[in-house]
């Protein structure tokens, strides 16, 4: 069901912070253990932002590392979204922010909100742009530095989360299948089980807002678990049927890194526990950066390989989720 042009991604990058938060650290902090936090979630470690790091300074070392890997210079982008839960500021985007930090000089940007799902939101937001030849070459960036947003007392919240960037160059190609059409879908009457409450237009910025920590991530834990693995497993089949490609043809699964549970619950359900990719031990979850470091991890640990078919698949809050499948290098 492709229309247009053939889509590759032709090059990942990404980028974490240097500081390592271990679950004893947070042990130190809250009421938990490395046993409670690793049994629940696979989570050993995460990176946390210096304090003047912002989230387009994560997601432009991102940039540049998925520019040189794909030997594209930023002056050849026309298209530079950014997906993120956490930017820079309210406005401008963290996308210009990015640009003007990597020189993207010719691109328009924005930024595209669809929390953890935002960042294969993005891809097929420049897929259907490059396909029907609005643009030539796109950059896709997730950046997160969720670290600004969580309440640190919060032990059911703070313990989940980590910072980090990915980013992927995409063109136009002449060989193989490249990024096929994602399935994707929201359902928005259930936002209110992932949320930040406050700070907005609904609930603007005020001393009792802040005060009642309406500003910080609140979840009910047990409910997005359930539909996150409903949601990806839906969608990885949809992506495979609409694609017309089996099971068994896909070499890897790159889901979102939330939660090895929720990981595994997918696997399982897919028959596919053998070709899961998973990182969430090391980066807890990075929210839209969580799928664009995976995916940069994949290729470069060469678990990826030129032909190789490969399938996405997120979920965040919204809820928002969806999957795509691609030939990787093609
Ligand atoms: N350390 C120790 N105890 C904790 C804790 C922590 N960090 N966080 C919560 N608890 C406690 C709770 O207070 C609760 O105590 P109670 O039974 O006395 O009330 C108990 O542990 C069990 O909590 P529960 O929520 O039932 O645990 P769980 O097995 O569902 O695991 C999550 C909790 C958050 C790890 C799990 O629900 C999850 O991963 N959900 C999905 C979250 C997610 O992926 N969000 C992002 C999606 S994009």
């Amino acid at each position: 069901m492709s229309v247009g042009r053939t889509v590759s991604i032709v090059g990942t990058g990404s980028y974490v912070p240097e500081r390592v938060v271990t679950n004893d650290d947070l042990a130190a902090l809250v009421d938990t253990s490395d046993e409670w936090i690793y049994s629940r979630t696979g989570m050993k470690e995460r990176r946390i932002c210096a304090e003047d790091q912002a989230t387009s300074d994560l997601g432009a070392a991102a940039a540049r590392a998925a520019l040189a890997n794909a030997g594209v210079a930023a002056a050849e982008i026309d298209l530079l979204i950014v997906a993120t839960l956490s930017p820079d500021m309210f406005f401008p985007s963290t996308a210009c922010f990015v640009q003007d930090q990597i020189g993207a000089v010719n691109a328009f940007c924005y930024d595209l909100g669809a929390a953890c799902s935002g960042f294969l939101y993005a891809i097929e937001n420049a897929r259907a742009q490059i396909a029907c030849g609005a643009v030539e070459t796109a950059l896709v960036v997730g950046a997160e530095k969720m670290s600004a947003f969580l309440d640190w007392d919060d032990r059911s919240t703070c313990i989940l989360f980590g910072d980090g960037a990915g980013a992927a160059v995409m063109r136009a190609s002449d060989s193989g299948r490249g990024v096929m059409p994602a399935v994707m879908g929201s359902d928005g009457s259930l936002a209110d089980l992932l949320w930040t409450p406050g700070g907005g237009s609904r609930n603007p910025i005020s001393h009792e807002m802040v005060d009642r920590k309406e500003h910080f991530i609140r979840m009910q834990g047990r409910d997005v678990f359930k539909h996150a693995v409903t949601r990806m497993g839906d969608a990885v089949m949809a992506a495979l049927e609409q694609n017309d490609v089996a099971v068994d043809e896909v070499s890897c699964f790159i889901p979102h890194q939330a939660n090895i549970r929720i990981i595994d619950a997918i696997a399982k359900r897919l028959g596919v526990e053998d070709r899961m990719f998973s990182n969430v031990e090391k980066y807890a979850n990075t929210s839209s950066a969580a799928l664009a470091i995976a995916l940069d991890e994949a290729a470069r640990e060469g678990v990826l390989k030129a032909g190789d078919l490969a399938v996405l698949t997120v979920f965040g809050s919204g809820f928002t989720w969806g999957a795509n499948v691609l030939e990787w290098g093609g």
